[in-house]
């Protein structure tokens, strides 16, 4: 598992100021009390105090007894929460309210992340991955096999890219997985799946950056020009190098002149050093990338690709008769 670190560690300041929070308020709901509550202030006080003559009891410090010690917590409580009531207040009324009871906001529990926070931390992958949109309605449940079925090979044919992608999603693993290679023409479903493996990953804790080629190519381009901001705006050219998994979909889509397919041949070749994988996907047949690109992407980076093709009728096409 490798969460996104810019996610991970912003969601990790939320959680220091989410528990604050709740620790403030609950110190003004107590403070409201005392105001109100004559004998309240002494008897909070006779609690804290509580928690080091455990300590002392427990460590033989003192002449008192861990038992004795317990009993008078327990009698502490009593009589709070029944002043409290003669006043109309809850016992609870001064605990911290946390969002998550089971963390207090802390984000861990017994040392492992909290739900909770896995929860925001994916949902955060969801946005940094640049797909937040697309995932509600693109992911392996709703990709449908039937559209395939007018063409018996067709269909056999997308059952096999299907399972192969589920497969590649079950079994990902950044320092092992390899790359893959959709292609085919235009409604055939590959940034459908392509969206639907990065949420599958996403939702295992993999740090996934999905980026049109033309979108990561200008990125490259403001970067060169010198007009980037760096860091919060969104234009942090390491994230390509370094996440768990790259999926560039519409390769071709670009302009091709030498910045395009340098840009492109210094992603791949890092990546591939690296041992990252990364998964394209394009319109381009294997002789148009050919034709393309330089030879040295094409011949040493893309046989490093495992080909899946895409074949059918367009999909969108199908989905405006239905
Ligand atoms: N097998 C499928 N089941 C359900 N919906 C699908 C399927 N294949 C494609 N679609 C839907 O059809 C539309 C087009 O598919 P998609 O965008 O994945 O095609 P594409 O292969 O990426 O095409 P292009 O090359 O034009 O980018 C999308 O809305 C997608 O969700
Ligand atoms: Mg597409
Ligand atoms: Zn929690």
């Amino acid at each position: 598992m490798a969460y996104n670190v810019n996610n991970f560690r912003r969601i990790r300041e939320e959680y220091k100021e989410k528990y604050k929070k709740a620790e403030a308020e609950a110190d003004v709901r107590r403070r409201e009390l005392w105001g109100k509550i004559d004998g309240l202030r002494a008897l909070d006080a006779a609690l804290s105090a509580t928690g080091p003559r455990l300590l002392n009891a427990i460590l033989g410090k003192s002449g008192e007894s861990f038992e004795k010690v317990k009993s008078d917590v327990e009698r502490l409580n009593q009589e709070r929460s029944l002043l409290l009531a003669t006043y109309g207040f809850p016992p609870d009324y001064s605990d911290p309210r946390y969002e998550c009871e089971k963390c207090r906001d802390s984000g861990y529990v017994d040392g492992e992340i909290c739900e909770c926070m896995k929860l925001r931390l994916r949902l955060a992958g969801y946005e940094s991955s640049g797909i937040a949109k697309l995932m509600d309605t693109q992911s392996f449940e709703t990709f449908k096999l039937d559209y395939y079925r007018t063409n018996q090979r067709s269909y056999e044919n997308m059952s096999y890219v299907l399972r192969t992608m589920r497969e590649y999603a079950d079994n990902f693993n950044p320092d092992r997985s390899g790359n893959l290679l959709l292609l085919g023409g235009t409604g055939l479903g590959k940034t459908h799946l392509s969206t639907a493996l990065a949420k599958a990953l996403i939702d295992n804790g993999y740090d996934v950056v999905y980026t049109g080629a033309i979108g990561m190519i200008a990125d490259f381009e403001q970067h060169r020009f010198g007009n980037s901001a760096g860091g919060e705006s969104g234009n942090d050219l390491d994230r390509y190098y370094d996440c768990d998994l790259l999926i560039i979909d519409d390769l071709g889509a670009e302009v091709s002149n030498q910045f395009t397919v340098s840009t492109v041949y210094n992603v791949l070749n890092n990546r591939i050093s690296l041992g990252l994988p990364t998964v394209i996907s394009t319109n381009l047949n294997q002789n148009e990338l050919n034709s393309r690109y330089w030879d040295r992407i094409t011949s040493r980076i893309l046989g490093e690709f495992r080909p899946l093709i895409f074949s059918g009728s367009d999909v969108r096409k199908l989905k405006l008769t239905e």
